[in-house]
């Protein structure tokens, strides 16, 4: 059912793409947590990324008809932590260590030209099952666009602490409920002919935007990982801006209206605000009482670029191939509202 409203309910468990996804919920359904060998699990397959995101999503919404005391439950935690360390250690070993954090932050703000990044296609030539199918991958995030990033609050200290809570702020509809960004991604949802259901299409999307998420929940539960939590945050931010230019375009060139492009005009000056803040006052401010933390910093942004070309490969692959890029076709739409 199509609602112009965010429903801010649980999400149902998702279905099993493989063994280790299949234990996760079986035990949340009430059987015994099975045994399942991690180890030699693909790190960026969908298994995997299917059992640590439903771990994972027992700290955010959790899921209906699953007792909400399976967040602490012991058994649980120790499976989860097995399936971040595969995980964490494919990530590490996927991007180039270092510590030069300006240097890598600038490499970010040089946009690639031409543009091969999936925004620059669809503000050129994409069409509106395809700017329907991005916004579908996408919604696994903004559903809860900014939760991850709370967990960091009380890992930091000072500036760093105040500037980041005033970019959570913004993200957080600056104290109005219908400004709160998962909610205007919501309302573009709805005005896409999409469900705004919470994570309403969870097992429609494939693995790599599901690791990305996996990998802002990894950040933020882990106070070891506040430095790259806040290079990832500034690596998101320094790119979203003008993205969302972009698909702003992308929009208004297939015919839609305010409605519909509100969510990324509502990105292009405020993320631009943000990544300043995130620059100077939050890693800057971090840097300074902890300079130790500055290949975590790197780690972060990087790992940020390498799932978010992986993610960007996937969908370019698929619609190169005139196929879906999703796990199955969403039914046809005639246009933006
Ligand atoms: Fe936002
Ligand atoms: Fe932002």
């Amino acid at each position: 059912m199509l609602t112009d409203v965010a429903t801010v309910d649980s999400g149902v468990l998702p279905a099993a793409r493989g063994p280790l996804s299949a234990a996760v919920i079986d035990a949340l359904r009430g059987r015994p947590l099975r045994t399942v060998e991690v180890a030699s699990a693909d790190p960026f397959g969908a298994d995997l990324a299917v059992a640590l995101h439903t771990c994972y999503e027992l700290h955010y919404q959790g899921f209906v008809g699953v007792d909400a005391d399976w967040e602490w439950s012991p058994e649980l935690l120790a499976f989860r932590r097995s399936l971040e360390r595969v995980f964490e250690d494919a990530l590490r070993s996927s991007v180039p260590p270092g510590d030069d954090v300006p240097a890598v932050l600038d490499e970010l703000l040089v946009e690639p030209v031409p543009g091969t990044g999936l925004s620059h296609f669809l503000r050129d030539e994409g069409e509106w099952w395809q700017l329907r199918e991005y916004v579908v991958h996408r919604s696994v995030y903004h559903h809860k666009e900014a939760d991850p990033h709370a967990w960091v609050i009380p890992r930091l200290r000072g500036q760093a602490k105040a500037s980041l809570v005033a970019v959570e702020f913004d993200e957080f509809g600056g104290g109005h409920g219908d400004r709160v960004h998962a909610r205007l991604y919501a309302d573009l949802m709805a005005a896409s002919g999409l469900d705004t259901g919470y994570l309403h299409y969870f097992d429609d999307v494939p693995a790599p935007m599901i690791a990305i998420v996996n990998m802002m929940s990894l950040f933020g539960l882990h106070r070891r990982l506040r430095g790259a939590m806040v290079g990832h945050f500034a690596a998101a931010e320094i790119t979203t801006a003008p993205s969302a230019t972009r698909l702003t375009k992308a929009i208004e060139r297939l015919g839609g209206g305010p409605r519909t492009t509100h969510f990324f005009t509502e990105h292009i000056e405020a993320d631009a605000v943000h990544e300043q803040i995130l620059r100077h006052d939050v890693i800057g401010d971090l840097l300074s009482r902890e300079p130790e933390l500055a290949e975590d910093v790197v780690f972060g942004v990087r790992a940020t670029e390498f799932l978010e070309g992986a993610f960007g490969a996937h969908v370019s692959t698929a619609w190169r191939e005139g196929r879906s890029s999703l796990m199955r076709e969403l039914p046809a739409h005639e246009g933006p509202a």
